[in-house]
């Protein structure tokens, strides 16, 4: 395949880390943070796509804070709801191909098995409440789109859960793990691998793509520490209602199947235990740094 001219937003964010380690290896590459491209300045992001002129845009910018989004579901919508819109009518006009990021989130978190593509959405919050019209922005603006459904993301950019629970263990604190909230837990890159395999194909419409099976919060922490060299983390199973500081309602369960990744035989997301495994053995490399 021809190196490829790809333009991503919301970098220096954690999945966008993830996507210039992976996709500079092979394509042109431009990583825009929000000070470089603000996605809601439609002549900012018109002068972007004139001047770079992207093949493809992957579109990893967003107001990702759960609570700060039902806080200020104004801004929410602003940036998860409109932007994208914005983004794919801009995308069209220079016939780029838009890959979008959106959520798990969309759905209620009620339907007792793995959500597939077309289930039908319902968010409990706004943040979910934002994505989803970010996603139907984006399917009615520019027919060349692809929308990727992600899941509890980690990775090396910033603090995540899997970090959380990783200190605790070193600073020998117990770890409080909610048992009402489960999705798939994705390994960034793992995505940034599947987007790879995604760019120049055909398909246009939604994918599912997070880490593979699923788990509540409880049950990650638990294999973080089955996973830990040496015992001793002492977890605490609670209910969401146990944090009344945390704004939004959570989806019970809204863990992904990739069916239509599957089914196109491009699969490239690896089980959730395994993508772990591998995050801590490196976070454990990273930790003792160069011999
Ligand atoms: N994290 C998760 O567990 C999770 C789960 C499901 C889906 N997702 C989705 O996955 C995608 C990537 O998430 P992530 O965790 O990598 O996000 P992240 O680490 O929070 O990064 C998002 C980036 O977007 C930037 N941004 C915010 N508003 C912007 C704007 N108006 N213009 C340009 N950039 C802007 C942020 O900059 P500032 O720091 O300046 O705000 C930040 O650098 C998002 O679409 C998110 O909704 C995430």
């Amino acid at each position: 395949m021809r190196p490829l001219r790809v333009l991503v937003t919301g970098a220096p964010g954690m999945l966008a880390t993830a996507l210039r380690e992976r996709l500079g290896r092979e394509h042109l590459t431009a990583m825009t943070s929000r000070r470089d491209l603000d996605i809601t300045d439609s002549a900012a992001v018109r002068a972007m796509l004139s001047a770079f002129r992207p093949d493809t845009v992957i579109n990893c910018a967003a107001m990702s804070n759960v609570d700060a989004c039902e806080r200020d579901p104004e801004t929410a919508r602003r940036i998860n709801g409109e932007a994208p819109g914005l983004l794919a009518a801009l995308c069209a006009e220079h016939d780029a191909e838009l890959i979008h990021i959106s959520t798990d989130y969309v759905f209620e978190g009620t339907k007792g098995a793995p959500y597939v593509e077309d289930d039908p959405v319902q968010p409990v919050n706004h943040y979910g409440e934002s994505k989803l019209r970010g996603e139907e922005a984006v399917a009615s603006a520019v027919a060349r789109h692809k929308i990727l459904r992600v899941s509890m993301l980690y990775g090396v950019a910033r603090t995540n859960f899997a970090d959380f629970v990783a200190s605790c263990i070193e600073q020998g604190k117990p770890v409080k793990a909610v048992i009402d909230n489960a999705g798939s837990p994705t390994h960034c890159p793992d995505i940034a691998e599947q987007i790879a395999a995604l760019l120049g194909r055909p398909e246009t419409g939604i994918f599912h793509c997070a880490g593979l099976g699923g788990c509540s919060r409880l049950e990650f922490a638990e294999h973080i520490r089955a996973l830990w060299p040496a015992p001793g983390l002492v977890i605490e199973p609670v209910r969401q209602a146990d944090f009344p500081h945390m704004l939004a309602k959570r989806p019970e369960n809204t863990s992904l199947e990739c069916r239509r990744l599957r089914e196109a035989g491009i699969l490239r997301i690896k089980p959730w235990r395994d993508a772990l495994a591998d995050y801590l053995a490196d976070r454990g490399r990273r930790a003792r740094g160069p011999h």
